[in-house]
């Protein structure tokens, strides 16, 4: 039997693809761009993964290479840009997916505002901008500051921008105008003050079970590129119970299926709401997931692409350590040429681990959001915590070279 994977994630593609050999099952991935899963291909063992080349944007032609696939029993999607393609193409062929109304309201950040605060899940509406309206800078008028503008379909931080004040908007209009705008449309909502965490969760049949959380380190304004994750943040029990019931209500709210990450800020005055992503937590996240739970997490992809419940959903999960990613940004666009230091990192507490996003040559086309990310630091410790301090310590042994 064959599962397919619409695209992945920067990291987990060899995990992935061991996951579903152990099951007896054979992995394809489709992709518009096989270099940026060079690190992993290299790890995978020749016959383990079939790589199909295919324009991933244009569900035609995923659905007409799908079809060459005999015995294909699943389809999993892991991916903000490729959610939409995935649940077209599984309709047509028949294969289980997520669901489709919440992932399509999850992933316009304009409509799951609206949603939440209609349900009292958020203290705050939004109001929609469309950058190209020749009224549109009369908006800055409406708004409540300091104030977030963002992308309505962004990810990876791209097309974020903070207005400290009315004057700051027709800059950022400006600026969405020139830029990658994905959902065409900006989405403006106050700007929350406060840590940013992610809730690693898993949904099915209307239950959502709370996996952990995570923590985020962000770049200094004006920039929101995350620098560093630790997993699991130690909640005293009452809040943990909080954030559980708080987040099933959300999920199960909108009918989510599958992993998810949701993004919130702890403000003085509750949880709030940045944004619920319908998939995995990016970067080395699933790595942070099953090095805490010394499991691998990945089987649960199968077992979904299947339509079964994922036994991940029952098992006893109990973090044996803690985990931590610490970015490596580089410190300019140009072309990447690897790393410098990584010798350093041995005999260093923590057991830190060097995790390359790019390959020798790759270009780095922006350095103020995911993009400047050249790969990572991870590294263990007794709690997320000590794994944190680990992860950053050793980052600073490791710096990529740009040319
Ligand atoms: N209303 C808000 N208040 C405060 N910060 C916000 C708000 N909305 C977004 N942010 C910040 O901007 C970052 C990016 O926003 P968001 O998560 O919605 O976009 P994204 O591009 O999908 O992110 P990701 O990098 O997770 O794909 C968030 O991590 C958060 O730090
Ligand atoms: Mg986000």
């Amino acid at each position: 039997m064959h599962v397919a994977a619409l695209e992945w994630l920067t990291f987990g593609l060899a995990r992935m693809t061991e996951a579903a050999h152990r099951r007896g099952l054979t992995l394809h991935l489709l992709t518009a761009d096989r270099t940026e899963y060079a690190s992993e291909l290299r790890r995978i063992p020749p016959g383990h993964l079939v790589v199909h080349d295919v324009d991933t944007s244009d569900a035609t032609r995923v659905a007409k290479q799908l079809r060459t696939i005999h015995g294909l029993a699943g389809l999993i999607s892991t991916t903000d840009v490729g959610s939409r393609v995935a649940l077209e193409v599984a309709a047509e062929l028949g294969l289980p997916s997520q669901n489709a109304d919440a992932v399509r309201l999850a992933r316009d950040k304009a409509a799951l505002r609206r949603h939440l605060h209609g349900a009292g899940l958020s203290r705050a509406s939004q109001v929609t901008v469309d950058p190209f309206a020749p009224d549109a800078a009369a908006v800055s008028g409406t708004l409540s500051y300091p104030a977030v503008l963002k992308d309505v379909s962004g990810t990876g931080s791209e097309g974020v921008w903070i207005a400290y004040g009315p004057d700051d908007v027709p800059g950022i209009l400006g600026a969405a105008r020139n830029g990658r705008l994905r959902g065409g449309a900006l989405t403006a909502e106050p700007y929350f003050t406060g840590p940013l965490y992610s809730a690693e969760t898993l949904s099915w049949d209307g239950e959502t079970r709370l996996l952990g959380v995570s923590s985020r380190l962000l770049s200094p304004l004006p920039y929101f590129r995350e620098e560093g994750e630790a997993f699991p943040v130690a909640l005293p029990a009452p809040r943990r119970e909080e954030l559980s019931a708080w987040v099933s209500a959300v999920l199960d709210g909108i009918g989510h299926r599958g992993f998810s990450h949701t993004e919130f800020i702890v403000t003085d005055d509750g949880f709030e709401i940045v944004e619920i992503n319908p998939r995995m937590g990016g970067g080395l996240i699933g790595e942070l997931l099953c090095g805490a739970f010394d499991a691998d997490i990945h089987a649960a992809f199968v077992d979904m692409a299947l339509g079964n419940r994922p036994a991940l959903f029952d098992a006893p999960l109990v973090p044996v350590r803690g985990m931590s990613e610490v970015h490596l940004i580089a410190d300019r666009t140009g072309v990447f040429d690897g790393f410098e230091g990584e010798h350093l990192l041995t005999g260093h507490p923590g057991s830190p681990r060097l995790h390359s996003a790019r390959v020798p040559g790759q270009t780095v086309d922006s350095i103020t959001d995911w993009r400047g990310s050249v790969g990572s630091v991870l590294a263990e410790g007794d709690t997320a915590e000590l794994a944190m301090h680990n992860a950053a310590a050793a980052a600073r042994l490791v710096r990529p070279r740009i040319i």
